[in-house]
């Protein structure tokens, strides 16, 4: 993880995180059809195959309302079907409850984050919110996963690359040496 930029209270929560016997991580995008439901399902994925499945909630939502209750954006499945992974989340909206229920919530980009601060019921819950870019390495030429809604093939290729890269780091920095 890279750790500048990511609030000091945040860090400490994550290396506790380390200890717990479950972990509950939300991710959260625009419209939570694209980039936080494709995150869903490539954590899901790798956790699964470490044999880690029963120690993870991981859940998706977004800052808007456009597209509750759909499956996630056509493009993206079609991206993540070609990697292997089947997309099967319904969109729903963030609510403050939610950092009630999460130990973190993951925002896409500095948007996501400005708004989920907005929405972050007291100081304890606004430390629970990190952008995805922190689990991307120093030397990454991206800090925000950014939103392919409006862009071509390329975009859903580069988001699913980010977030794979993104969700190996975020699987390795919240699971103690064994
Ligand atoms: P996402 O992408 O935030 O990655 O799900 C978007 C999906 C829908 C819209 C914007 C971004 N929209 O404006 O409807």
């Amino acid at each position: 993880m890279v750790s500048d930029k990511v609030n000091p209270k945040t860090i400490e929560l994550i290396e506790s995180l380390k200890d717990k016997d479950k972990i509950r991580v939300l991710f959260v995008c625009l419209g939570n059809i694209c980039r936080s439901p494709a995150a869903e399902g490539v954590l899901r994925r790798i956790v699964d195959e470490a044999g880690d499945g029963d120690r993870w909630t991981i859940d998706s939502a977004g800052i808007g309302r456009w597209h509750v209750g759909d499956l996630p954006d056509k493009r993206m499945r079609i991206h993540a079907r070609d990697r292997g992974l089947e997309l099967t989340h319904r969109c729903r909206q963030v609510r403050p409850y939610d950092f009630d229920n999460f130990d973190l919530i993951i925002g896409m980009d500095s948007q996501n984050i400005e708004d989920l601060r907005e929405l972050a019921p007291s100081p304890e819950a606004e430390a629970r919110i990190i952008p995805m870019g922190a689990f991307l390495p120093a030397s990454s030429n991206y800090y925000f996963i950014p939103d392919p809604y409006y862009e071509g093939s390329e975009g859903f290729e580069l988001v699913l690359d980010l977030l794979e890269e993104a969700c190996r780091d975020l699987y390795a920095t919240l699971t103690p040496a064994r």
